[in-house]
Order: structure tokens, then sequence, then C-alpha cells
């Protein structure tokens, strides 16, 4: 049995020790001055990942409550919503806004597509919606959507852009307020490199002319009651003030490697991962254009069931991948490059992903895709 484990899914990550250190330390009151001085220092830096001047409300919730917040304060019963979906994630955002009584106009271009920005913009001018809904990296397929592309079309109309960013922000870049994204949703567990617990919602002045007169009912997930408690550097209810510490670390690193180079390396993991899977003679579920710089989702070979990799990966080198969503179940395995990750992960990956090809009978050429992963981190200069 393999005692050393390798987690490689996306979300949760990793924690690096730094952080797992801050969220060690002893217990302080949420009502305090040291807590009010972490909460903005948080948010500050937060301002710069997600380049915006909006107010950002960490809240103590899993992503999906920063999805439902989201919607429960801008969607009203029968509101007109456009949902852009690309994977399973955002068939959630659509399934969400159908709870909270909207008309979703739902369009899906395809697991393993992109958001075709023409077929947004014939929607948008046929029809005139309250809410745009999108993701910015579907996870369930490793496609990275065209956020500003998509942001440049909604913010023509009257309608809101809400961007899932729940695997995106922290490894993909995202310019909030350039790219007209008014409610930004992102998660702790995925390229902040924090335990699962805390979501961050970043609110433009745009969403709140529409948070302030909304008429879905709202308690814990209310935003003008955040809004409230923030402007003291407060929050409303008694938050996850661990997890808040362990933001506080990340962040710092984060700060200290420098968004730029944070961006290249995500990006370098995913040229080499890519690299890697082609060198082995596998398929690519996500086209270049598309690719996901956080995680790679990789069709399993003809007859061999991708669910039967990740067990030997596990069981044998102690090594997880994702397995495929919905409708992808079994026919795709997803490697996470997310957060915390460096060039000696992606080795660590495609070289067990190469045994565990090995030991189900797949003709794999064993080293093939090591040493193309390595090409590309030698800058193909071998
Ligand atoms: C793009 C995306 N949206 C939403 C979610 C849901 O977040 P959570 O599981 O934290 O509620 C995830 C989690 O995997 C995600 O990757």
């Amino acid at each position: 049995m393999q005692d050393k484990q390798y987690l490689m899914i996306p979300g949760p990550t990793p924690v690096p020790p730094a952080v797992a250190a801050a969220m060690s330390r002893p217990m302080i009151g949420h009502r305090t001055d040291d807590f009010a001085a972490m909460h903005k220092r948080i948010v500050e830096r937060l301002q710069v990942v997600f380049q915006t001047k909006n107010d950002i409300f960490v809240i103590t919730n899993s992503g999906t409550g920063g999805m439902e917040a989201a919607v429960a304060n801008t969607v009203s019963p029968g509101d007109r919503v456009l949902a852009l979906v690309t994977g399973n994630f955002g068939e959630r955002f659509a399934k969400i806004a159908r709870e909270y009584g909207a008309d979703v106009d739902e369009v899906n271009f395809g697991w393993g597509n992109c958001v075709d920005l023409k077929t947004v913009e014939e929607k948008l001018s046929a029809n005139r919606y309250k809410v745009v809904l999108a993701t910015q990296n579907e996870t369930s397929t490793g496609v990275i959507n065209d956020i500003a592309g998509i942001g440049a079309l909604v913010g023509k109309t009257p309608a809101l852009l809400i961007v899932d960013g729940i695997s995106g922000v922290g490894g993909a870049e995202i310019k909030t307020d350039e790219w007209n994204v008014d409610i930004l949703v992102t998660a702790s567990q995925k390229g902040f490199m924090v335990p699962p617990g805390l979501a961050m919602v970043a609110v433009s002045q745009k969403a709140w002319e529409v948070v302030r007169d909304n008429k879905s009912p709202r308690f814990y997930l209310s935003l003008p009651a955040a809004k409230k408690s923030y402007e003291k550097w407060n929050t409303a209810y008694t938050p996850a003030v661990s997890l808040f510490a362990g933001l506080d670390a990340a962040l710092e690193m984060m700060m200290a490697e420098g968004m730029d180079n944070v961006y290249a390396r995500h990006k370098l993991l995913c040229g080499a991962a890519r690299a890697a899977v082609r060198a082995l003679g596998l398929d690519l579920l996500a086209p270049e254009e598309a690719a996901s710089p956080v995680v790679t989702a990789v069709k399993s070979p003809a007859g061999v069931d991708a669910d039967e990799i990740r067990k030997v990966l596990k069981k044998e080198f102690g090594v997880t991948f994702a397995g495929g969503q919905g409708i992808l179940k079994g026919k795709i395995f997803r490697i996470a490059h997310m957060g915390f990750a460096d060039k000696m992960d992606v080795i660590i990956a495609i070289s067990a992903l190469e045994m565990a090809l090995a030991r189900i009978g797949y003709p794999a050429d064993l080293g093939s895709g090591v040493r193309a992963a390595q090409q590309v981190f030698l800058g193909g200069k071998r």
C-alpha cells in the first residue's frame, strides 16, 4: 500500500506548508481589530488577483454557495437569464437560476467546446436578458472560455455578466473591471491553495443597482447584509477564521511570486501536460485554443474505461487524477496542475500515467510522455 499521496484533482488542491501553518495558529475572535486587519489585507490582495476595484465578499461556503449568492441577489422569478453552458458547472449555474424561478435560455455549446461568441452576439441582439451566466474555466472538460469576448458583448447591453471563476481565478488571468464582469465568484480550494470552505464574490456598481431591489428570498447569502458588515471589515455571520488565515498566507505567496509569474507557471504546466499526452498517443478533450491552463482532460484510449486507469494510478502509485463527470464518466480522466503545482508534479503525473497504461495493457512507450514534458520545461532545446 502506497502511503505517499499525490493529489492531482482540480480541487481541493494541495495546501502549501505556509498555508497549513497559518491555519493552525491560535483562534482569534472575528469581531476584533486583528480579524479586521486580516480581512482588509485579504480583500486588497484579492482585488489585485481579480483586477478589480469592486467590493469582494469572502463568505463561508463552498463555491456553489457563492454561485447561489450571485443568483439569489440578482435573479427574481420570471427574469430572463442566458446561461452559456460548456459542461457540468455551466449546467449547475443554469439549474440554480431555474430554482430561483428564472426563465432560463440555456445554450449548450457541447462538452469539450468553448463558448462561441457569434452565438452569444445573436442571442443578445434577439433577446433582452437581465443576467448572463458564464463559466471562466469549465473544470469538467478542461476548457477555458473567452470571458473578455463575452464581457465585451454583454457590456453593451443592460444585462449583468455573472462569471463562475471557481476553478479559474488564481490560475488563469481575469480582468474583472476591464472585461465587464459584474459578479465574479471563486472559491478557496483551487487556485488559491486553501482547503474548501470559502467563496469569494466580487460585485460591480452595475450589479449593486440590481442587488438592492432584487425580490428573491435571501438571508445567509444576502449581499446587502454582507456589505453592511464589510464597511467595518467585519462579516455578517461567524466566518471560517482559520480559512481566512490560510487565505491570507496563500495571497502572500501569490503576491511574492507575482501574478504574471503565477499565470505563466500554469501555462507552462499545461503545455507540458498536453505535449506529454500527445506523445503517448492519447487524445486531449479540449482544443488547443480553449485549453485550460489549470486542468487537462484526456480521453481514455478506445475500449479502456478511464476509471480503470485511475484505479491503478491510485492503488499502485498513490496518484489521484479526477474522473469524468456526467456524460464523460469513464470516458476521460483529468490531470490538475492547479494552485500549488510545479514542473515535477507534471513529471510525476505523466510518469505514473505511463506505468498505469502499461499495467492495463495499453502499448505506452515508457518515457515518451515524460520526455515530451521535459522538453517543454527545457524550452524545446533537447
Ligand atoms: C467551475 C466550477 N464551478 C463550481 C464548482 C462547485 O464548487 P464547490 O464544489 O466548491 O461548491 C466547481 C467545483 O469543482 C467548479 O470547478
